[in-house]
């Protein structure tokens, strides 16, 4: 029997936590709303319809978004202009750029010029040193989404075998980090393979736990894992089925369900933990924004 990891049902609960947090902490003492930037450059359809999920979850919590919008020939150097001014404006508390930006753009040189004190997205590398060392700092809201995930459901994870598939700044990097440090939340053995790895069968036969984001639809086969194992598939892919488009994960569903102890849906499996986790980052930034 194959038990199904429900993000949607644990992102109400954790909504109405931090509802509640906000109104206890925030509304109740009558101080400013937090405030998220949302910097989008070009017309890449999954990145609108993500800044669009994230400006309705700010909606639905009761804090502020603002959305930038630069059209896809914006240079560097117009993104970088608007980088800073979000570094500089104080009511903003945290903001993302949202990824990917088209390839004339340098990302590195974008991800190195955000406030790492308004890096609500953990990808700057101050950041993500820190978290490497399991120091404070801001974690990826989709490999944070996935511990949490975990953590909720109660699934065991101190001692396991974690094999991570791809290789990402957004989640396949930072979640073999944070499933590997020294805490309650991690103390796995973990493997990170992608996409060069070759016989990549032989490490996943052997993980109690799979994590995979490759962006291949049905790319883990139920043949690639070993019986009970903890599928998280963190694949959104769009599908053309004849007329309209679906959304896959990278997991081939229907050859995993039923070997597997649990297994994400795609969607309502990690996407909306993601969206809950990028909120908690920018209470955290307000939070520390009010103490500045
Ligand atoms: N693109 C896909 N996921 C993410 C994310 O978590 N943050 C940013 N900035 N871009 C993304």
């Amino acid at each position: 029997m194959t038990k199904l990891l429900n993000g949607n049902r644990l992102a109400i609960e954790i909504r109405k936590e931090i509802y509640k947090e906000i109104d206890k902490n925030i509304r109740n003492k009558k101080k400013r709303i937090p405030h998220l930037g949302i910097i989008l450059l070009g017309n890449n359809s999954s990145s609108i319809t993500y800044v669009n999920s994230k400006i309705k979850e700010c909606k639905n919590i009761g804090i502020q978004s603002t959305l930038v919008h630069l059209p896809v020939e914006s240079s560097e150097f117009e993104l970088l202009k608007e980088i800073k001014k979000m570094n500089e404006n104080s009511l903003i508390d945290g903001f993302i750029v949202q990824l990917p930006i088209p390839k004339h753009i340098n990302t590195d040189n974008i991800i190195l010029s955000i406030n790492p004190k308004k890096d609500v997205d953990g990808f700057h590398p101050e950041n993500f040193g820190k978290m490497a060392l399991n120091m404070k700092a801001f974690l990826p809201a989709t490999a944070l989404g996935i511990l949490v995930l975990l953590e909720r459901y109660k699934i065991q994870i101190s001692g396991k075998y974690t094999v991570v598939i791809g290789r990402s700044r957004i989640v396949g990097r930072p979640i073999s980090i944070l499933m590997s440090r020294k805490n309650n939340l991690g103390n796995s053995t973990v493997t990170l393979t992608h996409s060069n790895t070759p016989n990549i069968e032989n490490y996943t036969r052997k993980a109690d736990i799979i994590i995979i984001s490759v962006g291949i639809p049905g790319f883990l086969k139920g043949k690639m894992i070993k019986k009970g194992a903890i599928i998280i598939d963190v694949g959104i892919n769009k599908v053309k089925n004849e007329k309209k488009f679906l959304l896959k994960g990278d997991v081939d569903f229907n050859s995993v369900y039923g070997k597997a102890s649990y297994l994400t849906p795609v969607p309502g499996g990690v996407g909306p933990m993601t969206r809950m986790m990028l909120i908690k980052n920018i209470l955290i930034a307000a939070l520390n924004n009010e103490k500045n």
